[in-house]
């Protein structure tokens, strides 16, 4: 393998997988007819947000304004910004929108409607905004039947603002143990999206938009009947959460990290490499599933699974431990030093977060075409 221009640890995306994972829910999505407007915070580089837009309105999800600048640099223009507005974010929101960004906001607190019908009224500034509808008491949102979710919506109206509809999160479907947990939980994120988006209505305002999504709900919806738009990200790459929750197969994950081996504890029966959580983040969502992946499953360097047991167990800035799971030791002589591997993560947007650029990887696992990413805020 040409080692010019990359080094380890390195993010390797699979063309293959990733173009598989995307034509699997588009399939979905064209069967229940939705459209998808997806959520580019996992690939946040513009050549893969440009294949997850195919086929679709055009419209997509980011959760930074630096993600928003980065994609409308692009000409991706129609853009929701979801994550609750920070009223400090209004002016440069405003500026956006200045000029020429189809920007929408969410909020789901009649103080933060104020804020923005107030700076609405201050910047001259005509911002679009979905109200956040809670589904799951995951995270966020207004409950669906909740009269402050109509309060604010007459605060931005009477503010010069637009209520353009909802949008619903349902973030709890991650806790799901079993496929009709699964299945609950997308009928929840659509009913209580079309229900809020019906209470709206009834009061008065148009409300076009019912926005719902995330990749597990949306891999397992049965019905999107008044539904406008679906929004997924971490689809078009999966990851071991995903794996863990039954959504794909170990063997769907496109995202890997390349790593080498760097040294042996051979008392422990275990194996250095020079990939600790500054590359494959600290996030440990496989540890609340039925198998704990520690940080990682291993692969060899085309990405096949050594063994499902042998995963890295642990990890230090710069360093990664690999062990058996069943605390069987490894046999060391399989992992000479030098031997490349790749690390399937538990979440894969945590995981590219680390990471300023990624590479695409043909089927032998070999980093052809290097890609920027857009970090920061
Ligand atoms: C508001 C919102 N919508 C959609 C998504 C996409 O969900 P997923 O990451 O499961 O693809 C997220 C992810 O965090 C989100 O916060």
């Amino acid at each position: 393998m040409d080692r010019a221009g990359w080094n380890t640890p390195a993010l390797l995306i699979d063309e293959q997988r990733f173009e598989r994972n995307l034509a699997r829910l588009n399939r979905r999505l064209a069967r229940l007819g939705a459209p998808l407007r997806p959520h580019l915070k996992t690939v946040k580089n513009v050549e893969l947000a440009r294949r997850m837009l195919a086929g679709h309105p055009g419209g997509a999800t980011v959760s930074t304004l630096a993600e928003a600048d980065h994609f409308f640099a692009a000409g991706i223009d129609d853009l929701l910004y979801a994550v609750g507005i920070a009223p400090g974010k209004l002016e440069a929101a405003a500026r956006r929108i200045a000029d020429g960004v189809h920007l929408t906001l969410i909020l789901d607190h009649p103080d933060a409607a104020r804020a923005v019908a107030g700076a609405a009224q201050r910047l001259d500034t005509n911002f679009r905004v979905l109200l956040e509808v809670d589904a799951d008491g995951h995270r966020a949102g207004f409950r669906p039947d909740d009269p402050v979710l109509l309060e604010s919506a007459r605060i931005l109206a009477n503010g010069g603002a637009t209520p353009a509809g909802v949008m619903v999160h349902a973030g709890g479907s991650y806790a799901c143990r079993d496929r009709e947990c699964l299945v609950r939980m997308a009928q929840r994120e659509r009913d209580g999206a079309v229900a809020a988006a019906g209470a709206l209505r009834a009061a008065g305002f148009e409300a076009p938009v019912v926005s719902v999504g995330s990749t597990p709900t949306a891999m397992f919806a049965q019905d999107l009947t008044g539904v406008t738009e679906v929004r997924a990200g971490v689809y078009a790459f999966m990851d071991l959460v995903m794996a863990g929750l039954g959504v794909c197969e170990l063997d769907d994950i496109a995202v890997s990290v390349l790593t080498e081996v760097i040294g042996h504890r051979r008392e422990h029966g275990q194996v250095l490499v020079d990939a600790g959580w500054m590359s494959l983040s600290r996030d440990r969502g496989t540890a609340d599933q039925a198998i704990d992946r520690g940080y990682g499953v291993v692969c060899d360097e085309t990405g096949q699974v050594l063994s499902p047991e042998v995963i890295v167990s642990a990890t230090n800035q710069e360093h990664g431990i690999l062990a058996r799971r069943d605390g069987e030791s490894l046999k060391l002589h399989d992992f000479p030093i030098g031997r490349r591997l790749r690390i399937l993560p538990n979440h894969a947007c945590a995981t590219a977060g680390q990471f300023e650029h990624l590479w695409l990887a043909d089927p032998e696992g070999r980093p052809v075409r290097k890609l920027e990413r857009c970090r920061g805020w």
